[in-house]
């Protein structure tokens, strides 16, 4: 079997590169749909052609898995004490009753954010949406005194420093990161320990949280178990959306017929703007890292792939450009989570917001609601004028996720 293609060009975290995604579909003009893109021992090896990610979806976890491509990017960013031990995982998160009750507080958070915004004021759309973000996940997942007063201002600045998002959306700050053996990572990561640790347990997930420590005799070593699953949780939910509701919120301040139309009370088609507008600022790379050897077949050639390899592909390459029009913000190419047909789309795998095959988001349903149900409540209590001046542009170096704002992205708001 031939060795595939080997691209010059580096990913962010071997070499500096101004514009990830630029690199890459770079390498993929010079080389085609698949290729490798090597750096001293790391090796990954690329593949876009429709044939190549629909075997990419269908990767069996235990040959090639996504839990340990997820654990390398994010050991760059997090302390490694977060990740040992831990009893409450993220994929536990979206059981049926669970979802009910985070969005009741996402209603709760709503009302605090409102009231923080007052009458009329100019905010950082993103600003906004990650300080709501803050607010509903710690009160679904930390109960809700940490959704409040000190407790919450202290979290904020501290999951801020811990963002594991970092590790994809600031590529290029992950050698600094290392460089000062993560000090300022794992300051935070002890101050949500400090401040989660002795709050009470509640009949939710902190609730369970809580119950999967209640064996642990010691006292210290409980609260730190209890602090460090609910560190892992809300950094999980950091990842994507307080993002796409901003990018949600900014596309449909730039449609006024599809805000009206929001504003008329339109769910469905609020849950396919959501869905829209995520598709369209994705910036995720999807990652495999390879356990044992694997045949992977790109439709053309049949590539052995040894274990250490990371198979990927790279969702802002394919979602906007893999048939013509996709470049537009049409919510109505949605049927609810499905995409409608499309005219040269040679597979629906192509395009996605939320994967494809047995890792796609288990919290999908839970995101398209929040976000439904925050674009309707903003909208519905203010008019909104955008004070950008040109559409945003997402951060350069970002390689994963869903686009950060590369600048500022202020708006103004004015209660109706
Ligand atoms: C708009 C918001 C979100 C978007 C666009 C999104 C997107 C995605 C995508 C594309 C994947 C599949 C990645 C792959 O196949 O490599 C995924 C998986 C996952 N997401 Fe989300 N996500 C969102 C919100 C959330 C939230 C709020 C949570 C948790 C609090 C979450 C937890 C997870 C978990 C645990 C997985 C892994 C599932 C598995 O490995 O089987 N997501 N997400």
């Amino acid at each position: 079997m031939p060795p595939p293609p080997l691209a010059t060009q580096g990913l962010p975290w071997h070499t500096e590169v101004d514009d990830a995604v630029g690199a890459i579909a770079d390498a993929r003009r010079e080389h085609g749909d698949t290729f490798a893109v090597s750096h001293g021992r790391d090796h990954y090896l690329f593949t876009f052609s429709p044939a190549g990610v629909e075997t990419f979806y269908g990767l069996k976890e235990e040959v090639a898995s996504k839990g340990v491509a997820d654990y390398l990017m994010l050991r760059r960013k997090l302390p490694d004490d977060l990740f040992d031990g831990r009893r409450t995982l993220p994929g536990t998160l979206f059981r049926k009753d669970d979802v009910a009750l985070y969005l009741a507080h996402l209603e709760t958070a709503l009302d605090a954010t409102l009231a923080e915004m007052g009458p009329s004021g100019e905010v950082d759309v993103f600003d906004l949406t990650r300080r709501l973000g803050h607010r509903m996940g710690l009160a679904s997942w930390a109960g809700t005194a940490a959704a409040s007063g000190e407790a919450f201002e202290r979290l904020v600045a501290a999951f801020d420093a811990l963002d594991g998002s970092d590790a994809f959306v600031h590529p290029d700050a992950m050698a600094a990161v290392a460089a000062s053996g993560k000090a300022a990572e794992v300051a935070a990561l002890e101050e949500v320990v400090d401040v989660v640790g002795p709050l009470p347990a509640d009949d939710g997930l902190f609730g369970r949280v809580h119950a999967a420590w209640a064996d642990e005799p010691d006292d210290a070593a409980r609260r730190r178990g209890i602090g460090l699953d609910v560190a892992l949780l809300h950094i999980a939910s950091m990842s994507n959306l307080h993002a796409a509701l901003g990018w949600a919120l900014v596309d449909l301040v730039s449609h006024p017929a599809a805000l009206e139309r929001l504003r008329a009370g339109d769910p469905d088609h609020a849950a396919r703007c959501a869905l829209e507008s995520t598709r369209l600022a994705q910036r995720s790379i999807m990652a495999r890292s390879v356990l044992a050897p694997v045949s992977f077949s790109d439709g053309t050639t049949t590539y052995d792939v040894p274990p250490g390899w990371t198979i990927a592909t790279l969702l802002p390459l394919l979602n906007t450009s893999a048939a013509p029009g996709l470049a537009d913000w049409d919510p109505d190419r949605w049927d609810r989570h499905r995409l409608r047909p499309v005219d040269g789309l040679a597979s629906p795998q192509l395009v996605t917001a939320f994967g494809h095959g047995r890792h796609t988001c288990p919290a999908q349903p839970f995101s398209l609601a929040a976000m439904s149900t925050a674009m309707t409540r903003l909208v519905g209590a203010y008019d909104l004028e955008p004070r950008w001046t040109s559409y945003p542009a997402p951060v350069a170096a970002q390689i994963g996720g869903v686009a950060r704002a590369g600048g500022p992205v202020p708006i103004r708001y004015t209660r109706r």
